[in-house]
């Protein structure tokens, strides 16, 4: 099986979710991204749209498979003049294109936990939050703890999923499970209610900002990891899972769980992947 052919629309639907948490931390919502609707009959029905100018919506519920591998010509925009950076910037930039997603996994990492383990918390250091308010939260698993979490998803999910979908997403949760770890990325709520009884001008920006944080998180952790040769891809199986996470890893009932990012050994390669071109995405204005 193809690497982007493990992902299916529940795969898509979390990421719909992403997006609308960022408009909103409606659990709600992120629910009704997930489930059939037969399964959802308290739910508001869903009508934030994802944050994008350019995809449309039936593209983004698509399976990722279709968002990542379009059958468009695949267009790389250049710079339009070249540039000549300085090496700490080139070699930075480098990491950033080598950085994809990597479904097919397996458990022979190319190096040893304990690197690993740190370079996670080397990143949760060093990513900026508002105010320095230090919201990010991380639990990584390993080994038999890892396996626990897609067995754990598995449960979840089983009497969720319609039963003519369950093979495919058995089968991904198998990609998974097939890694070797598995990086889960939480915001601390306490630190947002904090930082807004602090700063009350600020009050409705806090849960943004430390979303903001996350996400720059989980985008150093993804591309620290993969210089290291790990391959690894991003899961939102938030918020079905969290009463499980919480109980058996004992996270407290303030971490709210934000993503999941899978590594292990690359057992395969990321799919095709388009851009759009710099003249629909970037304005540069002043001398
Ligand atoms: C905010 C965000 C949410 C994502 N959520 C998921 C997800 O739930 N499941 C998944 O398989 N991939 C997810 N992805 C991976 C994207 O589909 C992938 O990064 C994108 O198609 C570009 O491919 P690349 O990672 O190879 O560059 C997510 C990526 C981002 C940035």
């Amino acid at each position: 099986m193809r690497p982007h052919t493990l992902t299916s629309a529940f795969v898509s639907v979390s990421r719909l979710y992403t997006a609308a948490a960022a408009a909103s931390s409606s659990t709600c919502r992120a629910t009704h991204a997930l489930l059939p609707s037969n399964l959802l009959k308290t739910c508001i029905p869903s009508t934030t749209r994802p944050l994008s100018t350019s995809s449309s919506l039936s593209k983004l519920v698509s399976p990722q498979a279709e968002t990542t591998a379009s059958k468009q010509e695949i267009r790389i925009p250049t710079p339009s003049t070249p540039v000549t950076m300085a090496a700490n910037s080139a070699t930075l930039l480098e990491s950033f294109k080598a950085r994809r997603t990597y479904y097919q996994l397996n458990k022979e990492l190319p190096i040893p936990k304990d690197k690993i383990t740190s370079i996670v918390q080397e990143n949760l250091i060093q990513v900026p939050s508002s105010f320095n308010s230090q919201s990010n939260r991380v639990l990584v698993l390993y080994g038999a703890e890892h396996d626990k979490l897609w067995d754990i998803t598995s449960e979840v999910l089983k009497p969720l999923v319609p039963a003519e979908s369950w093979d495919a997403t058995a089968g991904r949760n198998a990609g998974f499970k097939a890694g070797a770890g598995t990086v889960l990325f939480f915001i601390d709520t306490t630190v947002i209610s904090n930082m807004q009884e602090k700063f009350a001008l600020y009050k409705d920006r806090f849960p943004t900002w430390a979303e903001h944080s996350t996400a720059m998180l989980q985008f150093a952790t993804w591309t620290t990891l993969e210089a290291e040769g790990l391959g690894a891809n991003l899961q939102h199986y938030n918020p079905l899972i969290d009463e499980r996470v919480a109980a058996e890893w004992n996270i407290p009932a303030n971490w709210q769980l934000t993503a999941q990012l899978v590594f292990g050994g690359r057992a395969g390669e990321p799919g095709p992947k388009d851009h759009l071109p710099l003249e629909e995405t970037f304005k540069v204005a002043g001398a």
